[in-house]
């Protein structure tokens, strides 16, 4: 399999996204005798991601998988770093060009109430992107939402309906096809199934992989579920306090895992095959605060494998393996502390 988003991967004319050390923090207020901190939020992440290709990222709740969204969504404009989407730089961007990139990526949410506006039929609502961005006519774009529902797996004759006269795996759907409406190159999709019911969780999530056959579109979906993981991705990246920590091919990732939190969290997903049971590693204490985060490695008050090096020389991420790999003792070849 290839390798769609390593950081060092060579610039291939296929390249949808491509980001630099996307910084970004937040300040947070102090109180009577607290001074005012940085929140480093996401902390100088870098990847590529190429047509038609999924990046899943994975890590603990609050390492900072949202606030990449953002910036990737340009919801928010990063701290420092740059990005590439469809071969424009955003840094460099007149503000013309920068109306169009946001019509160049588009996200999907966990929560479609969030999305979709409860008091405007289906029609409308995904009509409002064309309306916006496109010469279309009246009956061209009914007819183009109409198409888009059959896509998605809805029945265009509900198009007159309310949001709230779909079930939960409906109305993600309609979130899906909204987000579709200009063929956007690159989607986000933000744990767009941990709301759903298991039953119809699959189902999505095979909506996604079809319209990616069909359309090309690049995705980087973010979960926490390391088994819809597998199911989706072509390569994984791995998140630490805002921080890229292991990126690879999925059977790489999935098949070795290097970096120590990689191994600790897969080894706490039951794995559907026998010969691939891992020992659980227990991963020790809470994610630290990304107002203070550790020296050094991020990780190191957690690590089983953790030395002095390691509280004071932050890793960088370097090839390894098939990987890349930001820890001192795989690339020391150290399997003790
Ligand atoms: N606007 C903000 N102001 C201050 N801190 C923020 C802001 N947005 C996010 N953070 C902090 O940044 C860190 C990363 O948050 P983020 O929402 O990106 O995490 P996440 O990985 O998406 O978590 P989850 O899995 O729970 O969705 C958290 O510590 C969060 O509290
Ligand atoms: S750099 Fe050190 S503390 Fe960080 S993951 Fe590797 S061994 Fe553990
Ligand atoms: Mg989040």
């Amino acid at each position: 399999m290839s390798t769609a988003s390593t950081p060092a991967s060579a610039a291939g004319t296929d390249v949808v996204l491509r980001v630099r050390d996307l910084c970004r923090h937040y300040s947070a207020k102090g109180g009577l005798l607290r001074p005012a901190t940085t929140v480093r939020a996401l902390n100088g992440v870098s990847f590529e991601l190429k047509r038609g290709r999924t990046l899943a990222v994975v890590g603990e709740s609050g390492c900072g998988k949202s606030t990449l969204a953002r910036q990737l969504t340009l919801i928010e404009p990063p701290t420092s770093g740059d990005m590439e989407l469809a071969g424009v730089t955003l840094s460099s961007a007149s503000d013309a060009e920068k109306k169009r990139l946001r019509t160049q990526v588009q996200i999907v949410f966990q929560n479609p109430y969030g999305s979709l506006n409860p008091r405007l039929k289906i029609a409308e609502q995904l009509a409002e992107p064309l309306v916006i961005n496109t010469p279309l006519s009246a009956p061209e774009r009914r007819e183009r939402v109409r198409e888009m529902m059959r896509v998605v797996g809805l029945r265009p004759e509900h198009d007159q309906r309310y949001p709230h006269m779909f079930s939960g795996g409906q109305r993600q759907r309609i979130a899906i096809a909204r987000a579709m409406m200009l063929k956007p190159p690159v989607l986000i999709a933000d744990e767009p199934t941990s709301a759903l019911d298991v039953s119809i969780q699959a189902q999505v999530l095979n909506l996604f992989m079809d319209l990616q056959k069909e359309l090309g579109t690049a995705y980087v979906f973010i979960s926490h579920n390391l088994s819809v993981v597998r199911h989706v991705a072509h390569d994984v990246m791995v998140m630490y306090l805002g921080q890229t920590v292991e990126t690879g091919p999925r059977d790489v990732l999935y098949g070795q895992p290097q970096h120590p939190y990689t191994r600790a969290l897969l080894s706490a997903t039951p794995s559907v095959n026998a010969t691939e049971r891992r020992v659980r590693i227990a991963i020790e204490g809470e994610l630290p605060s990304p107002l203070n985060p550790p020296s050094g490695c991020a990780f190191h008050p957690r690590c089983p494998l953790a030395n002095a090096r390691c509280k004071t020389e932050r890793p960088v991420l370097m090839p390894s393996n098939g990987a890349h790999v930001a820890c001192h003792a795989v690339q020391e070849g150290r399997t003790s502390a």
